[in-house]
This record gives structure tokens, C-alpha cells and sequence, in this order.
């Protein structure tokens, strides 16, 4: 019954995916199964808060373990569908902006709980986005949003890792780095907001600073010779911080860019590369800690992850810096297919996984045997995990 209810937190996020990939087919002027006037202008906040926001809120609120935790998934999926129906758009601009104030709320109750810098980063991060969910409310284009929204999801994977490479020996005063860091990406956003010019080339610059203390940092530099799980969710990590690393480049040295090819090489390095090779990493430790349901890896999880990185090649060097629109439209497909066969390949996992955990029924079934236990619950603690 809990694991239906909290399937049903995952839904609004879920719809909110595919949906917003439809919409990319829309952006990139491939047909789509389905067309509606607004789903363009919304894509990327529909993938950035009512996807990315609701998977991550949910895995917060499961941490947090109070029942308002949850309030934040559910305000940040029901924006989501309200910006996908024919309401006014202000209703689901609205209900995003609460759920980023809601989460910010979760992670005020997990700092009291442990004042940690990894704590703060993330506290950061849900403060950028309810800065951005507000500017969006206040009718700024998204491309003005766009730092916003960047630094909520760098700030968050940021601090969740920093949070996982406490066990990989990481002192405390190192962690301050990584702290002031995200302090000066949350400058550099305010700054391109209100400076665009110097303020991008500024929030290149902390963006690069971050990603240099993950990478010398995080244990997925000692995990990558691993096998298994720790060496797959390694290779994600290295090749999500080598993207993020494009990011921070194209800004240093372009500055504001505001659309056009860079502008896309911009979003997609972050949110498509890096976001997306992140969740993948993680599928295996936050769908079990949401769903309690085991996802094991799979060997096979390979394969989207090497379709989306050369995809993205594909997209960005060929499509944006050459200028070849065919290469746009098939690196942005194919961009597509990679994240959809690795939702498939997890769910598929989980279902295989959570069948075999079924013990098998007695010879001779008695009326009074006792019923399926429900599959081991997964640990709720990420401190516990190393990838
Ligand atoms: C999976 C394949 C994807 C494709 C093919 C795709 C395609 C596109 C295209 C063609 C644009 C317009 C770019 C421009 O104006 O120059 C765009 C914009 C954008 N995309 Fe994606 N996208 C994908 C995934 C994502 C994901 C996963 C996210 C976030 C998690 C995302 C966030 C954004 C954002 C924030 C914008 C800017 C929107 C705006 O300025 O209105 N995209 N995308």
C-alpha cells in the first residue's frame, strides 16, 4: 500500500518527463505524439522543476521521514500537470514556486537536524530554485531563469555528493570548499541576473570551481577502476562532471548567451548530460529509498548512458558548433531514445528484481500461510552508500 502511494508521488514527475521529451521533439521540429500550443515555451521547466524537482524532492522527504516533507513532491508534481492542462499558466508557475518554498522547508528540518556544509549546499540549491520559480511567476522568460534553475540542480548533486564522499574521508574543512564554492555559484546567478554580461562569465568561473573540487574530491575517482555498480556509477559522475565542465567553459569565455547554438550547448551539457548521467548513477540508491523497491544494476545500464553522452557529441559539436540541423535533429532524438531505454531498463530491472524477491510459495499452500513479506527495505541513509 506504501509502495502504491509513494508510485503515485513519482506519477505527476514520471508524466512530467515524458511530456517534456515530447516536447523536445516539438523544439526540434521532429513530429510528436502529441502537439499542444504551450508544451514548447514549458519544456524546460517542466523537466528541470516538475521532473528532476519532484524525483529529488521525494527522495528528501523519504529522508526526512515526516509527512509534510512530502508536501513538497506533491506541490512540485500537481504544478507540473497544471502547466500541462488548460488552466492559466500562472495556476502551475504558482504551485511550482510553493513546492520549491516547500522544500526548502525540508532541508531547513534536515539542517537542524545535521548543520552540514553538504546541507547548506542543498539548502542553497532549493533557494535558487524558488528564485526561479518566482521569476518565472513574475513573467521572466526562461532564459533569464535559466542560472536559476542551473544552480538549483548543481548545488543539489553537488551537496549530495559531497554528502556521499564524507565516507570516502573527506574532512570537514574540505567540505568548506566545496561550500564556498556554491556560495560563489549562487553569486555568479545573481550577478547574470542582474549584470548578464560580467555575471556569466562569473558564474562560468564558479561553476568550474565546483566541478574542480568534485573531481578531486569525489570517490569516483577511486571507484572508476572498480567492477560492478561502483564502477558504472563512476563513469557517470566522471562523464556527467566532463560535460558540466563544457558548461562552465562556454560561459567563462561567451559569456550571456542567450539563445542560439551555445545556448543549447549550454542547457543540454548541464541539464541533459549532467543531470541526466547523475539520475542514472543514482537510479539504483533513490528509486529503492522512494519506492522500497530493489533496483539492481544491470550491465545493460551501459548502454543508454554511452547513447547519451555520444549523442549529445553528436548534437552539440556537430549540430550546434558546426551548424548542421540534421545533426541537431538526430544527436536530439537519439539524446531521447537514451533516456527512454534507461527508464525502461530500470523499471524492467525493478520488476524482474522485485518478483525474484517473492519467496516462493510452499507445496502445500495453507489457508493460514503467512503472506508475502514486502522486499527488504532499501536503506534510507545515502551516508551508508558508496558508489
Ligand atoms: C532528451 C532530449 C532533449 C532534447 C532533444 C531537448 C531539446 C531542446 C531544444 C531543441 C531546446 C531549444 C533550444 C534553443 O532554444 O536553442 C531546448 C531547450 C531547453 N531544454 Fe531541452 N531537450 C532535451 C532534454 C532536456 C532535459 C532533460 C532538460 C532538463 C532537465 C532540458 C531543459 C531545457 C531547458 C531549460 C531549455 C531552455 C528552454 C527555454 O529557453 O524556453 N532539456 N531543449
Amino acid at each position: 500500500m506504501q509502495k502504491t502511494r509513494r508510485l503515485a508521488l513519482l506519477l505527476p514527475g514520471g508524466i512530467a518527463l515524458l511530456l517534456g521529451l515530447d516536447a523536445a521533439l516539438l523544439l526540434l521540429g521532429l513530429p510528436a505524439p502529441l502537439t499542444t500550443e504551450r508544451l514548447p515555451d514549458i519544456h524546460g521547466v517542466l523537466l528541470v522543476l516538475g521532473f528532476v524537482g519532484t524525483l529529488v524532492s521525494a527522495e528528501r522527504a523519504v529522508a526526512l521521514r515526516r509527512w509534510w516533507g512530502f508536501s513538497a513532491p506533491i506541490t512540485l508534481g500537481a504544478g507540473a500537470i497544471a502547466l500541462l492542462t488548460p488552466l492559466p499558466i500562472e495556476a502551475g508557475k504558482a504551485l511550482l514556486l510553493g513546492g520549491t518554498l516547500a522544500q526548502l522547508g525540508v532541508y531547513a528540518a534536515l539542517w537542524r537536524r545535521q548543520p552540514a556544509a553538504a546541507i547548506a549546499m542543498q539548502i542553497i540549491g532549493a533557494g535558487l530554485a524558488a528564485g526561479g520559480a518566482a521569476l518565472w511567476l513574475g513573467g521572466a522568460p526562461v532564459a533569464t531563469t535559466l542560472p536559476w534553475l542551473v544552480g538549483f540542480l548543481v548545488a543539489t548533486i553537488a551537496g549530495e555528493r559531497v554528502e556521499l564522499s564524507r565516507v570516502g574521508g573527506v574532512t570537514p574543512a574540505q567540505e568548506q570548499g566545496a561550500l564556498a564554492a556554491t556560495w560563489a555559484l549562487a553569486g555568479g546567478v545573481v550577478a547574470a541576473t542582474l549584470w548578464p554580461a560580467v555575471g556569466h562569465v562569473l558564474l562560468g568561473a564558479a561553476l568550474l570551481a565546483l566541478v574542480a573540487w568534485l573531481v578531486r574530491h569525489d570517490v569516483a575517482r577511486r571507484t572508476a577502476g572498480a567492477t560492478g555498480a561502483p564502477r558504472f556509477m563512476a563513469w557517470c559522475l566522471i562523464g556527467g562532471y566532463v560535460w558540466l565542465t563544457v558548461a562552465g567553459t562556454i560561459w567563462l569565455l561567451a559569456g550571456h548567451v542567450p539563445e542560439g547554438p551555445a545556448y543549447d550547448a549550454v542547457v543540454h551539457a548541464v541539464f541533459l548530460d549532467f543531470v541526466l548521467s547523475m539520475i542514472m548513477a543514482h537510479a539504483s540508491v533513490i528509486l529503492p529509498a522512494v519506492l522500497r523497491t530493489p533496483l539492481p544494476y544491470h550491465p545493460a545500464f551501459y548502454g543508454p548512458v554511452v547513447l547519451l553522452h555520444a549523442s549529445l557529441a553528436l548534437r552539440l559539436v556537430v549540430g550546434d558548433l558546426k551548424a548542421q540541423p540534421w545533426a541537431l535533429q538526430l544527436g536530439g532524438a537519439l539524446n531521447i531514445v537514451a533516456v527512454l531505454s534507461f527508464f525502461a531498463f530500470a523499471v524492467t530491472s525493478a520488476v524482474v528484481a522485485a518478483r525474484r524477491a517473492r519467496p516462493a510459495r510452499p507445496a502445500t499452500s495453507a489457508p493460514e500461510a503467512a503472506p508475502s513479506p514486502e522486499p527488504e527495505p532499501a536503506r534510507e541513509s545515502r551516508l551508508e552508500i558508496v558508489p
